[in-house]
Formats: structure tokens, sequence, C-alpha cells
């Protein structure tokens, strides 16, 4: 008995490597797919992009800010936090590019009081082909 448990012994070692190896190998994969899936989803905001995002237009479209209708309507932190699904995304995006393309934003109202906050010509066109390339890449997936 215990003889036939020795020559046994490296069977059951391959057997078990083998297992341990497919199982490892297994999560791997399935790690990768959770990665890619997360990074082909997600918004990419160049550090210029969130640059300008932060100082003329977080201020009134985050999840804090006090008016109610603008974060409604357009939340930046819902960009890259999963609260917008990919079509919520693409919509918002589209909108971005509307609401720059008629000049509307930052608000005009707010800018008399806050002319510093209005976009440069660069500016307004560096977010817009941002928001243009983002909403490509996600509905080309
Ligand atoms: C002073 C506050 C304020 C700032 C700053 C501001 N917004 Fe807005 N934004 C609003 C308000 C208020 C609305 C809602 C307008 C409405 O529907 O009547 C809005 C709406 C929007 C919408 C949604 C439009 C729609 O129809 O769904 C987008 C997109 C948007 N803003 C983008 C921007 C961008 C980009 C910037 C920066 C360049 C910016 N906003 C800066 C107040 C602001």
């Amino acid at each position: 008995m215990k003889k036939r448990i020795t020559i046994l012994t490296p069977f059951i070692l391959l057997f078990l490597s083998y297992f341990m190896f497919s199982y490892t190998t297994e999560t791997l994969n399935m790690n990768d797919e959770v990665i890619n899936s997360i990074t082909l989803d997600e918004i990419e905001i160049p550090n210029d992009v969130q640059e300008v995002l932060k100082e003329k237009c977080y201020g009134c479209h985050n999840t804090e800010s006090k008016g109610v209708k603008s974060k409604k309507k357009f939340n930046i932190d819902h960009l890259t936090d999963g609260k917008y699904s990919k079509g919520k995304l693409v919509s918002k995006l589209g909108k971005v590019v509307e609401e720059l393309e008629e000049n509307n934003m930052p608000p005009e109202k707010f800018l008399t009081k806050y002319p510093d906050k209005e976009l440069t010509t660069e500016e307004s066109k560096l977010l817009m082909e941002w928001a243009k390339s983002q909403r490509e890449a996600l509905m080309g997936e």
C-alpha cells in the first residue's frame, strides 16, 4: 500500500500542478478581459482637457454643485465614475459638442459676472475635438 502511493506520487503531483496551472491562467485571462472592458468603456480625458473642464465647467457640472439643472443635465464626475451608461456617455458628449458649437457654455449670464471663465477659441476647439473623438471611439466599439 505504502509503495503504491510512492509510485503514484509523481503522477498526482503532475496532475495537481496541471490543474493549478490551468486554473491560474484561466483567472489571469479573466482579469485581462475585465481590465480590457474597463479601459474600453472608460473615457480618456487628457490633462489639457481636464484642466479646461476643471477651470471652466466643473464648478456647475459636478455632483456637489448647487445648480440642480446643470448637474442633472451634465455631470462631469459621471464621465468616469461609471454612473453614465455607454449610451448616456455618447449622448452627453454629443451635447457638449452642441453646446460649444453654439457658444452656450459657460452661460452668458454667468460670464458677465465672471468674464475670465469664458472659453478661449483654442479651449473650445480642444473640448469639441476631444468630445467628438471620445464619442466616436465609444460608438465604434
Ligand atoms: C455657471 C454654471 C455653468 C458653467 C460654468 C457651465 N455650465 Fe453647462 N450648464 C449650466 C446650466 C444651468 C445648464 C442647463 C441649461 C438648461 O438646460 O437650461 C447647463 C447645461 C449643459 C449641458 C447639457 C445641455 C443639454 O441640453 O443637455 C452641457 C453638455 C454643458 N452644460 C456643458 C458645459 C461645458 C462643456 C462647460 C464648460 C466649458 C459648462 N457647461 C459650463 C451651467 C453651467
